[in-house]
């Protein structure tokens, strides 16, 4: 069995962050959530994995290399643009070869990964088999409609009016006959190649899909407040460990995780929470659920249920909450006088002022 991993996309939901880097790899818990993906891959026993890629490429490839890391032997496969999930199927079709595969969307966030979903489908071998999971704008996703014995009887992808709210998870397990139902596709309303219409091609052929529906699962659609509660699930399983210096007048309580190179001082660090390499906590509160990635400086401030992203700085500033804060960003107070906000905020920024 082999792995088609798809990392290309632009990540318009997730802008800015996604602006300036690749949305499989906006951190949870300071780690990629390809990476997630991949260990999932890994630990279901499977070892090819084909990552098809496009502009961010080079990022990508720099974050995965060789596969190596992982466990896992990765073959790149370039597609030219975003031209639908059923193009990257068929441009993959030496990579795949006639071998059953799982096909993995890289920003897909899957809690408890995929062992059991590729166990059952080894041993019932349908043609496709799908995860759903229930979700609160089904408008965002494929929907599937099911019969009254639970079996899929049809997909639509991002219909405006949908028939269910259980949304495809990008989690896809086909055997070999999905080559034949997506060399007869055409382009959809979008202009891409559909996956949908290809498991609606099985499904009108006669061939078996199963599907299994799931809770704790993410994507990203842009919606910062399922971003801040995936990264919350993740931060509740960390195995707490401190490896960089934390002084005498710091308290640390819960689940923290602090790396090292990292150093805590006068500050009080209530989990779960990370505090990625190299990174300074000073005179400061750092509350429940909060991530904090690598080289950033948290210091007079109090922060929790936020995700700080690697180089960001945040000072003097009294209280954060419920945020998101992008890579180097600057969070400092404004001179006394005016008293105003100064904002410098990158395309697509969302900010939340309290009066
Ligand atoms: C794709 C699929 C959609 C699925 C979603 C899950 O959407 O087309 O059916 O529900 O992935 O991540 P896209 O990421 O292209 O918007």
């Amino acid at each position: 069995m082999r792995a088609l991993v798809l990392a290309g996309g632009s990540g318009s939901r997730l802008r800015p962050i996604t602006h300036t880097s690749a949305k499989q790899l906006v951190p949870v818990a300071n780690k990629p959530v390809l990476f997630y993906g991949l260990e999932a891959i890994r630990d279901a026993g499977i070892v090819e994995v084909g990552i098809v890629v496009g502009d961010t490429a080079p990022e990508i490839r720099r974050a995965v290399g060789d596969g190596s890391a992982f466990g896992l032997k990765v073959t790149y496969i370039p597609q030219d643009a975003p031209r639908g999930l059923a193009h990257a199927v068929l441009i993959a079709r030496e990579f795949l070869g006639d071998d059953d595969f799982v096909m993995y969307l890289g920003d897909n966030f899957v809690v408890g990964g995929i062992s059991d979903l590729v166990a059952r489908f080894r041993q019932e071998r349908p043609d496709a088999q799908i995860m759903l999971t229930r979700v609160s704008d089904p408008r965002a996703f494929g929907v599937a409609e099911l019969g009254v014995d639970g079996r899929v009887v049809g997909l639509e992808e991002k219909p405006e009016r949908p028939k269910s709210d259980l949304a495809l998870v990008g989690v896809y397990l086909f055997s070999p006959a999905v080559h034949k139902a997506v060399a007869g596709l055409t382009p959809s309303r979008r202009d891409e190649l559909e996956i949908t219409d290809a498991i609606q091609a099985l499904i009108d052929g006669g061939r078996r899909v199963e599907s299994t529906v799931i809770s704790g699962y993410w994507k990203d659609t842009g919606n910062v407040t399922d971003m801040l509660e995936v990264n919350r699930l993740v931060l509740e399983s960390v195995e707490p460990s401190v490896k960089g210096e934390v002084d005498e007048a710091s308290e640390l309580i819960g689940r923290v995780v602090v790396e090292p190179g990292v150093t805590v001082s006068r500050s009080r660090v209530v989990g779960p929470v990370v505090i990625g390499a190299g990174s300074v906590v000073r005179d400061s509160y750092v509350g429940p659920f909060t991530s904090i990635d690598r080289d950033c400086t948290v210091a007079d401030s109090e922060i929790e249920y936020s995700i700080v992203l690697r180089g960001a700085s945040i000072d003097g500033v009294g209280r954060i909450e419920c945020s998101l804060i992008g890579r180097e960003a600057r969070v400092t107070p404004a001179p006394r006088v005016p008293r105003a906000h100064r904002l410098v905020l990158g395309d697509h920024s969302t900010v939340q002022i309290s009066r």
